[in-house]
């Protein structure tokens, strides 16, 4: 089975067996089954944030389950529930369209809801954790299905507990809650700068101010294969970053509430001399140094190899690892 139009970087690599999951009894129905329990499994939502370095030697879950609606209220939040097969922009966009404010900050994010919660999706000032209430999982091993509330997620940086123990829960829908009283979030300063923005905007113009500026930087994954960032922002020590900075003073950097400071991979990347720059069908993205792109029948193994290149320079020029974001498979 073809997965190649089941990943956004377009890699063509194929998997043993499918399953279009749009009904929580087919993973009943798949775990219950022996001669399916045995196989490896890969659930895929959105194909958004995955590397398929070659062919995948078992079965393909692909989340379609569908559904999203009002849940009730409590004292400051709307809740909203949505089931995991969603598209994650349409579900931004359909709660603006019901007249809640809270998630247009992560407009234009490409892959599902479901998704979201696994690698924290951020972007423009806001997390997944910011606004999650509790995530639905399927757990294969029990056969239960039960609720994380957002401290059972453990979420962090482009982590959760779904990328540590939690690994092999199957995510059916998220549930968000989303503020009464809304007030713009405008933190990320080139937000901020954005026309209309400083004119108390509206939930929706924020959408839009965040779509525009993700126009302009990000490859749409529809025409340029891509998987989003490739890399983490690695954070370092404090005395490492002043270390950093002692001897390159354009060194970007944002301290963390702990001390520690994050650095900007797409900066690190594109002093390297990267940016733009090709490895064989493989490349850097001329506006956004972060985003590695398929040119063209770009193969796993093409994107590892420019993605190791790039970790090296990184490495040996300012002795900082930069760690991948996508799922390797
Ligand atoms: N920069 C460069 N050259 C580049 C790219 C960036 O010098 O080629 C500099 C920029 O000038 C800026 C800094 O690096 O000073 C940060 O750049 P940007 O604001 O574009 O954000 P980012 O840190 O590169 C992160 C997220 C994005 C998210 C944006 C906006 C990660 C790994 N990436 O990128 O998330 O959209 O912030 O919040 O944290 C994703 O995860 O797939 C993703 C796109």
């Amino acid at each position: 089975f073809s997965l190649q139009s089941l990943n956004t970087f377009g890699i063509d690599a194929t998997a043993r067996a499918y399953l279009h999951v749009t009904e929580k009894e087919h993973l009943l129905g798949v775990y219950a089954d022996g001669a399916w329990v045995s196989l490896p499994k890969l659930v895929l939502g959105g194909g958004s944030n995955v590397l398929l370095t070659g062919d995948f030697d078992g079965l393909v879950l692909h989340i379609g389950l569908q559904g999203k609606e009002r849940v009730g209220d409590n004292a400051q939040h709307h809740l909203v529930r949505a089931a995991a097969g969603e598209n994650w922009h349409a579900f931004v966009q359909w709660t603006l369209a019901q007249g809640l404010g809270g998630l247009e900050n992560l407009s234009l994010i490409p892959g599902t809801v479901g998704a979201a919660p696994i690698q924290n999706i951020g972007a423009y000032g806001l997390e997944i954790k910011d606004v999650c209430h509790s995530v639905t999982v399927f757990d294969p091993h029990s056969g239960v299905t039960r609720a994380l509330d957002a401290a059972a997620c453990r979420f962090g940086y482009r982590d959760s507990v779904f990328k540590h123990e939690g690994r092999d829960l199957i995510i059916l829908d998220v549930t968000f809650a989303l503020p009464k009283r809304w007030t713009p979030n405008l933190r990320y300063a080139e937000l901020a700068a954005e026309p209309g923005m400083a004119d108390a905007p509206t939930p929706q113009q924020v959408a839009d101010a965040v779509i525009a500026i993700r126009r302009r930087k990000l490859p749409d994954p529809a025409v340029i294969g891509n998987a989003g960032s490739f890399f983490k922002n690695p954070v370092v020590s404090g005395a490492q970053c002043a270390a950093l900075l002692a001897r390159f003073p354009t060194l970007v950097h944002h301290v963390q509430p702990d001390g520690s400071e994050k650095l900007a991979a797409g900066w690190l990347i594109d002093q390297c001399g990267w940016k733009g720059r090709n490895l064989g069908a493989a490349g850097v993205y001329p506006k956004q140094a972060l985003v590695l792109v398929n040119n063209g029948g770009a193969t796993g193994a093409d994107v590892v190899a420019l993605a190791k290149a790039i970790q090296a320079d990184v490495q040996a020029r300012y002795g900082v690892l930069l760690e991948p974001e996508p799922v390797f498979v």
